[in-house]
């Protein structure tokens, strides 16, 4: 069995420091989930999900990380490595920020981070598995050199697989 190094839990880029969940991490990330439209979870809920993300961590040596802005110190997010639909030896890429962060280049910024941390860890391949109609995702992916592999259907509607292969 191949084992891997544990993924770093503080990334930097030009603008954003990936950096482990605080309890102080609960209120912002509720606000995200809420952006979903489908209600706003308890923060007792967001607490739950925070300890179960560090003990996934512990478990895995892999981690969905809280993405802060350099200069305004802000939450807008967050981005890592997840077993999702996919394995611990070839993780799933994942990402989410708040609508008025989008369009500036952060979660191209922040996965590109988080890609540079699976290499590594000794990874050889990634994964995303992203809604079809999700053009924004689909276009980081793309900048990132993923490749669609396949496509599949599920409940929720068409998943399109991709795959990144790392150096
Ligand atoms: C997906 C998401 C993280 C992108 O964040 P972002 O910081 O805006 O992404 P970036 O700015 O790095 O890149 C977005 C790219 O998509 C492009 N884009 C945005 N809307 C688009 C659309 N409707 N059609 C095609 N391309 C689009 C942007 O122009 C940009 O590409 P460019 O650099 O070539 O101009 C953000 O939209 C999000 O959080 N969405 C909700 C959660 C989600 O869908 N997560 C992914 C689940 S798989």
């Amino acid at each position: 069995m191949t084992t891997y190094e544990t993924m770093a839990s503080h990334l930097e880029t030009e603008r954003l420091i990936l950096r482990p969940w605080d309890e102080s991490d609960a209120a912002e990330f509720c606000a995200l989930l809420a952006e979903r439209g489908k209600g706003t979870p308890e923060v007792e809920h967001i607490r739950t999900c925070i300890a179960g993300f560090l003990t996934a961590t512990a478990s895995t040596g892999i981690a969905l990380l809280p993405i802060q802005r350099r200069d305004e110190g802000d939450f807008i997010g967050y981005c890592g490595l997840i077993i999702g639909r996919t394995t611990l030896e070839e993780p799933e890429i994942a990402y989410e920020l708040f609508q008025h962060a989008h369009g500036h280049g952060y979660a191209t910024e922040a996965a590109g981070a988080v890609l540079r941390a699976a290499i590594a860890t000794g990874r050889t391949r990634l994964w995303s598995t992203v809604g079809t109609w999700n053009a924004p995702s689909l276009r980081v992916l793309e900048k990132l050199g993923f490749e669609r592999d396949r496509v599949s259907m599920e409940d929720s509607g068409e998943v399109a697989w991709l795959t990144r292969s790392l150096p």
